[in-house]
């Protein structure tokens, strides 16, 4: 195709997707049932990935919970069970090391079977000036917050493509679309897991994978515990998000296979200005 026609394709399409987009917002999407799909959480021994296997367990999805504390997984577990799970598996896994990705995640294929529903949630933050922040952690910020997502796709996206289907989520941050003062070693692992989300997503399209959804998650702050002592500086506009009110959204978003959910809405228009 010559160069003007396809320039003609690509800016009638954008007004297509819009136009479809706005009427989404006004018709409810369906919601896609996810019992018996296998969903795998990293970092679900608390906060978010604990509230978010409790919803899945209410699903009657098949668990996978990966965390470094084998305390708060068995918690999330015992918790899952109880909100009518059947099927939960826990593993210790550290989502830094690449080789104990991949050993955890032979296992989990062993002992479970393919992840349908990859929900790359572990994250940390170092929380102190780029200037102050000892090397080994912001290496580390970047190995948990990006270069596992490398990896767990790497161990679990062939089946999907295999399938062509699944859902990938990644856990981001409104961190990840704009800088923060304080935040540069974790804002640079979440801007880069965006990216990474947002290109492989566009991968799996040009593969014709249309089974394989993608959500990528940015959330202001949480009150889950990790930024304890952040305050906002506008809290009408920016306000801190509760937990409970972010999982409701996630699962949403998951469920009618929205992309991008940015939390609190003022983000849509705090991004578009800033783009
Ligand atoms: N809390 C917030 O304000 C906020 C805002 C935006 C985005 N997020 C993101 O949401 C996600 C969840 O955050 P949260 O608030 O629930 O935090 P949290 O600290 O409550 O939970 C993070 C979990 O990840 C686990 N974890 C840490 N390092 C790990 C590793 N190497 N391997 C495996 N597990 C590991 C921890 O043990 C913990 O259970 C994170 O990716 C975070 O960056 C949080």
């Amino acid at each position: 195709m010559n160069f003007l026609l396809e320039t003609l394709q690509v800016f009638f399409l954008s007004i297509y997707f819009n136009l479809e987009a706005l009427l989404k917002w006004f018709i409810p999407s369906r919601k896609k049932n996810v019992a018996g799909e296998t969903v795998l959480i990293t970092g679900a021994g608390s906060g978010i990935g604990r509230l978010l296997a409790l919803e899945f367990a209410a699903r009657g999805a098949t668990l996978v919970l990966w965390d470094i504390s084998n305390e708060g997984n068995w918690e999330t577990a015992k918790l899952s069970k109880e909100r009518g799970a059947s099927r939960v598996h826990t593993y210790i896994c550290d989502c830094s090391d690449r080789d104990d990705v991949y050993r955890v995640a032979d296992q989990v294929k062993r002992e479970v079977g393919d992840v349908t529903i990859l929900i790359n949630n572990a994250g940390i933050v170092t929380g102190k000036k780029f200037m102050d922040a000892p090397d080994n952690l912001i290496v580390k910020t970047v190995e948990v917050n990006t270069m596992a997502h490398f990896w767990t796709y790497k161990a679990f996206l062939p089946a999907m493509v295999a399938s062509d289907h699944g859902h990938l989520v990644s856990i981001a941050s409104s961190a990840g679309l704009c800088g923060v003062t304080g935040l540069a070693d974790y804002c640079s692992s979440k801007f880069a897991a965006v990216g990474f989300a947002e290109s492989m997503a566009l991968e799996l399209l040009a593969m014709g994978k249309t089974g394989i959804k993608t959500t990528i998650v940015c959330p202001f702050f949480i009150n889950t515990g990790m930024f304890d002592g952040c305050n906002t500086k506008w809290p009408r506009l920016l306000p801190i998000l509760d937990p409970n009110y972010v999982v409701k959204k996630i699962m949403h978003a998951i469920l009618t296979d929205q992309v991008y959910l940015l939390l609190p809405r003022s983000l849509y228009i705090i991004v578009a200005l800033k783009k």
